[in-house]
């Protein structure tokens, strides 16, 4: 469903990061953790592409939408110019969202970039408290640390600079994260696609259930155009492939259906 959304807040999150509050009651009642919205970003009309970004919060009483954004391109850069009282055409919720842990489940999120940001909403509707491993070049990547230990999240960081927590690979964390019995836990991940491949092999050899938010660059977002698409393990003989659209079969994948290649 496609709505118009006014804009009530768009601020600096840190560094080249953005958060962007929506009236978008519509999209608001909705919202599944690990979906997305795909946003006409106004002033790039002429351009007919949008732009997919993960739901981040969403309240439902307040009518609320929230975004974090990265500045990478034109239409993030684009979209940091616009001002409360302007609006965006945004079509959503779209995709597959994660599974909420059951109860006496340790969630263990493990994000790297605006990866954080994705499983947010997640955290916040999650019954059970857990740990969020957090990954980025540096120091000055990180967002959200407070929010999540506002929400009662245990928050591990690695750099790979190691100019904040662990020098080295975010994955590299995940095994100490783990409970010894496997069953009480369940792996959530978004990130870059090497750091999600990695800690999808990661948590299969250790065990542990998971969830990929495998993000492609998207065109038509649902599931038209074969633009998004990911390999997944082909059902009749799992050592081949097929293509998944991941606007429509995804984002958000179990880790044992992903090909590893
Ligand atoms: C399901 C999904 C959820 C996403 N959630 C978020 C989010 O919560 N916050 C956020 O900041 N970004 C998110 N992204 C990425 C976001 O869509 C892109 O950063 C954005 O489209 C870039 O638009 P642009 O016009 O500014 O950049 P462009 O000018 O189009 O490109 C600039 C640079 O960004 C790269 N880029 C473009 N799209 C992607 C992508 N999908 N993944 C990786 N690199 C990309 C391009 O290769 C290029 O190097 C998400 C992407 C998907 C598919
Ligand atoms: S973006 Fe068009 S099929 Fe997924």
């Amino acid at each position: 469903m496609d709505s118009e959304c006014t804009i009530l807040k768009n601020d600096c999150l840190k560094g080249l990061y953005r958060r962007i509050v929506f009236d978008a009651p519509g999209i608001a009642g909705r919202a599944l953790p690990g979906q997305f919205v795909h946003v006409r970003i106004t002033p790039m009309r002429d351009r007919i592409l949008r732009r997919p970004f993960s739901i981040s919060d969403a309240d439902a009483e307040a009518g609320t939408l929230t975004l974090v954004y990265k500045i990478v391109g034109h239409g993030t850069e684009a979209l940091a110019q616009m001002r409360p009282g302007e609006s965006c055409t945004i079509l959503g919720p779209q995709g597959k969202p994660y599974t909420l842990p059951a109860e006496g489940v340790r969630p263990v999120l493990v994000a790297g970039g605006y990866g954080a940001a994705a499983t947010y909403l997640l955290a916040k509707r999650s019954g059970e408290k857990g740990v969020l491993l957090l990954g980025a070049r540096s120091d000055a990547d990180l967002i959200l640390v407070e929010e999540y230990e506002k929400l009662g999240f245990e928050v591990r960081i690695a750099t790979n600079d190691g100019s904040r927590g662990h020098k080295g690979f975010v994955t590299e964390l995940l095994e100490e994260a783990l409970t010894p019995d496997r069953k009480r836990c369940f792996v959530y991940g978004c990130g870059p696609e090497p750091m999600l491949l990695a800690l999808g092999k990661r948590s299969m050899e250790l065990g542990a259930e998971a969830e990929l938010s495998l993000d492609q660059h998207m065109c038509c977002g649902v599931g038209a155009c074969f633009a998004c698409v990911v390999k997944v393990r082909d059902d009749a003989s799992p050592d081949r492939w097929r293509y998944s659209r991941s606007c429509k079969e995804g984002p958000v994948y179990n880790a044992k259906e992903v090909y590893y290649g």
